[in-house]
């Protein structure tokens, strides 16, 4: 369902994607790998259609990037580093601005469920400018899920979570995957991509060095895959 082939990506004369092939199945939950700089949250923009590849094809659900990223955009849920919230928006009132720009049917009975979902309801009507990185985090979470999109995008999506967070984002994840959805999520944390994640693809230098199924939660096996391909330990 999502089919990038040949994808290139280059800025200021610095190639950030250099080719990259991937193919990813409806229904898969994905962690992408890699150090800094890697050209990982690169690769998420593009599928996002917040940026314009230099060349290559991405293809959604059939659709071709180049040609339908308005049609695209509504099947995705994009969880940037950057919460996109606003600031002196409550909760429910940006979860409520969000939903209607995605056409959400009783938008306002949605809002406060996921607002509950994420354990805040108690601060609902709060200004966000109030809240602490966790809880924006929270929000950013319900805020990218509220139009119940078909594929999840997910930059660093647990930095900044306390334990019961990661718990209420991994359910999130996991739940989203019973309703057939797919998951790419960035991630530095080896611990929770071998939680959620059924394959894992390691990026470095703007390609792909590796792209492994993952059984049995084995962060042992994502650590050593880990250290082969990036520090080059074996
Ligand atoms: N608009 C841009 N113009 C020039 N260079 C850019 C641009 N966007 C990203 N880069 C460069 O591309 C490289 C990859 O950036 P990217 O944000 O994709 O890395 P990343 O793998 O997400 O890293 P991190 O783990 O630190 O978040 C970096 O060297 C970055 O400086
Ligand atoms: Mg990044």
């Amino acid at each position: 369902m999502i089919e990038i082939k040949k994808l290139t990506k280059q800025a200021d004369n610095k190639l950030i994607l250099r080719s990259v092939d991937l193919s990813i199945k409806k229904g898969e939950t994905v962690a992408i790998l890699g150090p800094n700089g890697a050209g990982k949250s690169t690769l998420l923009k593009v599928l996002a259609t917040l940026i314009k590849p230099t060349s290559g094809q991405v293809v959604i659900n059939g659709l071709d990037l180049k040609k339908n990223a308005i049609s695209i955009k509504k099947l995705l849920g994009y969880l940037p580093h950057s919460s996109l919230l606003y600031d002196h928006y409550s909760p429910l009132e940006n979860l409520i601005f969000f939903g209607n720009i995605y056409g959400v049917n009783k938008v306002e009975e949605k809002a406060i469920k996921l607002v509950k979902d994420v354990g805040l309801s108690f601060f609902l009507n709060e200004p966000v400018k109030n809240f602490s990185r966790g809880m924006i985090q929270r929000i950013a979470i319900a805020r990218a899920i509220v139009h119940d999109p078909e594929i999840l995008l997910l930059d660093e999506p647990h930095t900044g979570l306390d334990q019961g967070a990661i718990s209420i984002l991994n359910n999130v994840i996991l739940s989203m995957k019973e309703k057939g959805a797919t998951t790419l999520m960035v991630t530095h944390d080896f611990k929770q991509a071998a939680e959620i994640c059924d394959r894992i693809i390691i990026v470095k230098n703007g390609k792909i060095v590796d792209d492994f199924v993952i059984e049995d939660h084995n962060l042992t096996f994502v650590s050593e895959k880990y250290e082969l391909q990036v520090e080059g330990i074996s």
